[in-house]
């Protein structure tokens, strides 16, 4: 077993690692009681950022940021997965590899589109030189429809902005009106965050530096990574990661936000938010980052999010793999807010209501509270441990703690995570559990608690207070 990941365990290419590397992960995670049952996870090793979510030949296309040879952040690729119905996914194992000159040190987040009758990718290719400096380049790629990749020679933007740092990744390629635009994370030499528009006639370029996208006239941290626009009903829509943003300007307790920003419109001229909303958590729980959305075919806004976050170590390390996904969410805007709900699909998961008050770890529970009630509901484990979570229609409170679920990580951010909905009103939420995730989604998402739990017991049951609680039994479809 690997106890130091040096950095030169990390960047060894991949075809120098034994097999058994991978076989001894696997035969931990035969043994793990910690898998989830309807979620995404990687099959071994590390997932991070959803990558080049799309819909092209007929399915859904999703690639996830992956290291396979253990729970660290190291030689990154991309992993493929296929879906017929955003629910079941089939893993067609790893189809980007870190192996070119323009991404040398890692296939790193990007983002993709149909043209051309092909799925053409755009990511940034980590390259580093012999003094381990930075020298990202923003790659193109095509996809056919046997899902073979061909990645362009040169890169589509070769280097930073003069201006910028070498902090400069996580293209989200747009066409709009037969123009392309390329919009990606930077951070300029004074070390504030931003977010770059690149233009071009032709998909493959050549791209031109236009702006920087306004969407705040506040600051941003240090530096904004996965910047991710999308429209619903013409309102734009900006989720991004602003690293090392003020608590004054939002407030948030993970290590880093995942915040969205609204527009009333947007100025394709300027490429600026019109009346931009003030700043928001896109989840108000603990682990959720680097979402993933964009405008599908069949007209919905789609997205998917990291289920973890960088620099924390979860207690699935020690059993060679980390993290996981949201579910696909659809997102909408009601009354000037952004809405998240579990795609429909999601309902084939559907099997029988539990009659009593055990649950399986596959189950979800449908919530009602009347207004002025202070209700509680609490997932408990036969280990005596339980996922908390008290919803309060007189405050408007809604407040979930993991505190005591099991086994804890991350607690110098807190246990607690709070939301807030109009006070004096009926309640409603749904949780979906899997064993290692919960998802809130409150009053028909318009707020969203997320998180990772790691109870010790393996079997569970549902206490509740003054709140009607209908439970539902969940297909268990991963292998
Ligand atoms: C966000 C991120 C991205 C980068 C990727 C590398 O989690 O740091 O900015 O492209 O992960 O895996």
């Amino acid at each position: 077993m690997i106890t130091e990941w040096t950095t030169e365990l990390r960047y060894k290419p991949y075809d120098q690692w034994p097999a058994s590397q991978i076989e001894d992960i696997k035969s931990k995670i035969a043994k793990s009681h910690w898998r989830l049952g309807y979620h995404i996870q990687p099959t071994t090793g590390l997932l991070n950022d959803p990558n080049g979510f799309s819909y092209y030949d007929n399915q859904w296309h999703l690639f996830y940021q992956s290291f396979p040879f253990g729970p660290v952040h190291g030689l990154k690729s991309w992993d493929h997965l296929t879906s017929d119905d955003l629910v079941h996914w089939k893993d067609n194992g790893i189809s980007i590899f870190a192996d070119t000159k323009n991404d040398s040190h890692g296939a790193y987040s990007g983002s993709a589109i149909v043209s051309n009758d092909q799925l053409f990718i755009v990511y940034t290719g980590n390259v580093r030189d012999d003094n381990w400096v930075r020298h990202p380049k923003q790659v193109g790629a095509w996809m056919d429809d046997h899902n073979q990749i061909q990645k362009m020679p040169k890169p589509l933007i070769n280097k930073p902005l003069v201006g910028y740092t070498d902090h400069f990744r996580d293209p989200q390629i747009i066409e709009r009106d037969g123009k392309f635009y390329i919009i990606i994370g930077a951070q300029r030499t004074n070390k504030t965050g931003h977010v770059l528009v690149y233009e071009a006639d032709e998909v493959t370029g050549p791209w031109q530096f236009k702006t920087e996208l306004h969407f705040t006239n506040q600051e941003m941290g240090y530096m904004v990574e996965c910047p991710n626009l999308v429209f619903i009903d013409d309102q734009p829509v900006l989720l991004f990661c602003p690293q090392g943003i003020s608590k004054d300007v939002l407030d948030y307790n993970n290590i880093y936000p995942n915040a969205y920003v609204i527009g009333e419109s947007f100025d394709w001229d300027t490429f600026s938010f019109v009346n931009p909303s003030e700043l928001h958590n896109l989840d108000e729980g603990f682990d959720v980052y680097a979402t993933q959305a964009f405008n599908a075919p069949d007209g919905r806004v789609l997205s998917i999010s990291w289920v973890g976050l960088p620099e924390i170590e979860y207690p699935t390390d020690v059993e060679g793999w980390a993290h996981c996904y949201s579910l696909v969410k659809e997102l909408t805007i009601k009354n000037g807010k952004l809405y998240q709900t579990p795609v429909v699909e999601n309902d084939k998961l559907e099997l029988e209501q539990f009659p009593t008050g055990k649950i399986s770890a596959q189950t979800k529970l449908n919530l009602k509270v009347d207004a002025d009630e202070d209700a509680e509901v609490s997932i408990i484990s036969n280990e005596d441990e339980q996922l908390q979570i008290k919803l309060n229609s007189k405050n408007g409170k809604i407040i979930v703690d993991r505190g005591n679920a099991g086994q804890q990580f991350a607690q110098v951010y807190g246990t607690r995570r709070i939301a807030t909905v109009e006070p004096g009103e009926n309640i409603t939420a749904t949780l979906y559990f899997d064993n290692t995730i919960f998802e809130l989604f409150i009053n028909d998402g318009e707020k969203v608690i997320t998180g990772r739990v790691f109870p010790n017991g393996t079997e569970f049951s549902v206490k509740s207070n003054n709140v009607d609680v209908e439970k539902i039994k969940l297909n268990k479809i991963n292998k």
